[in-house]
């Protein structure tokens, strides 16, 4: 990749980030489609937030993505939202559109993508999400859409009310909370068709923790965790041993970079060559 005057910088803020595969997936895609774009990652603390942001408009930063803890704290520091990012509540993708800084929402999009990519139709299913974050809220956001019935188990039962309120009262949604635990979640699994991990458990280096007993997983269920990690997480190999199908975050992470750099480039993603970047390197 030659960096030219004219390079657009594109990037990635979060904390922790040092292990995020963004720049890999973004920087073939910029070479395959010989744009003149390059990505990095910035580490940035909570509490330097504005700051970065204050940065991004002085250095005419082209384009960001916002990870964990930034995506909801960011929405008050831009000057535009798409309406979907604003009902959801979450960023994770910014432009800088003429020195106007916009925030969109992918993730939610992205999850869909990886399940349908699996030839599995969410549509009149049962979904029970693990998580009530701001990934959680964009997933619940389309998903609900679509499904039957959405279940949100979150350790902190308060954000799952707040999650489950907000998309009844905004879209009419069919979904319900309850608190995470052992026995909530063997409960809920019993007849539900897709569970979705989208909590921090599992995330190296605590790859062998999982909220799910391996016991309350059957054949029947297909597991989505969206947490992803050179092995699979905990839960997603238990699940292969099971029988299950599974979805790992690889896919959604595809779909999600896809859409924001198509948002960023104006142009469509080259999906293939972001997989086989992200699959070399992991391997
Ligand atoms: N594959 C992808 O493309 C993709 C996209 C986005 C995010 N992710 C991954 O998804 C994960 C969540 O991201 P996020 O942005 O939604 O984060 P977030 O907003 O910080 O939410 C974290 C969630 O994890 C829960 N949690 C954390 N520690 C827990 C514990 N010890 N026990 C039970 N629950 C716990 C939190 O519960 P409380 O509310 O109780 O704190 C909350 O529901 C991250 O690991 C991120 O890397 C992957």
């Amino acid at each position: 990749m030659e960096i030219s005057g004219r390079t657009k910088i594109c990037g990635v803020i979060g904390n922790p980030i040092k292990h995020t595969l963004s720049p890999i997936m973004h920087n073939a895609a910029f070479k395959k489609l010989n744009l003149d774009f390059a990505y990095v990652a910035f580490k940035v603390e909570e509490n330097m937030l504005q700051e970065a942001i204050e940065g991004m408009r002085a250095l005419r930063i082209h384009g960001l993505n916002v990870t964990i803890p930034h995506k909801e704290s960011i929405i008050q520091l831009l000057d535009g939202i798409d309406p979907e990012a604003r009902d959801i509540g979450a960023v994770n993708t910014i432009l800088n559109k003429a020195d106007e800084l916009i925030g969109y929402n992918t993730d939610g999009i992205g999850a869909i993508k990886a399940i349908e990519g699996h030839k599995i139709n969410p549509r009149k299913k049962r979904i029970v999400m693990l998580g009530a974050g701001g990934s959680a809220r964009s997933i619940a956001y389309h998903i609900s859409q679509v499904a039957e019935k959405v279940v949100v188990l979150n350790r902190t039962e308060e954000r799952a009310k707040k999650l489950a309120e907000n998309l009844k009262f905004k879209i009419n949604a069919n979904i319900v909370w309850d608190q995470l635990s052992k026995e909530v979640i063997r409960k809920q699994l019993i007849d539900a068709d897709i569970l979705i991990n989208t909590t921090s458990i599992g995330l190296s280096p605590r790859s062998d923790e999982s909220l799910v007993d391996p016991k309350f997983l059957n054949p029947e269920l297909c597991v989505f965790d969206i947490v992803y990690n050179l092995i699979g997480t905990k839960l997603i190999r238990d699940a292969r041993k099971i029988g299950a199908k599974t979805i790992d975050g690889i896919d959604m992470l595809i779909y999600q970079g896809a859409m924001a750099f198509t948002i960023w480039t104006g142009v469509e993603a080259p999906i293939k060559a972001m997989k086989d970047a992200i699959i070399q390197e992991i391997s």
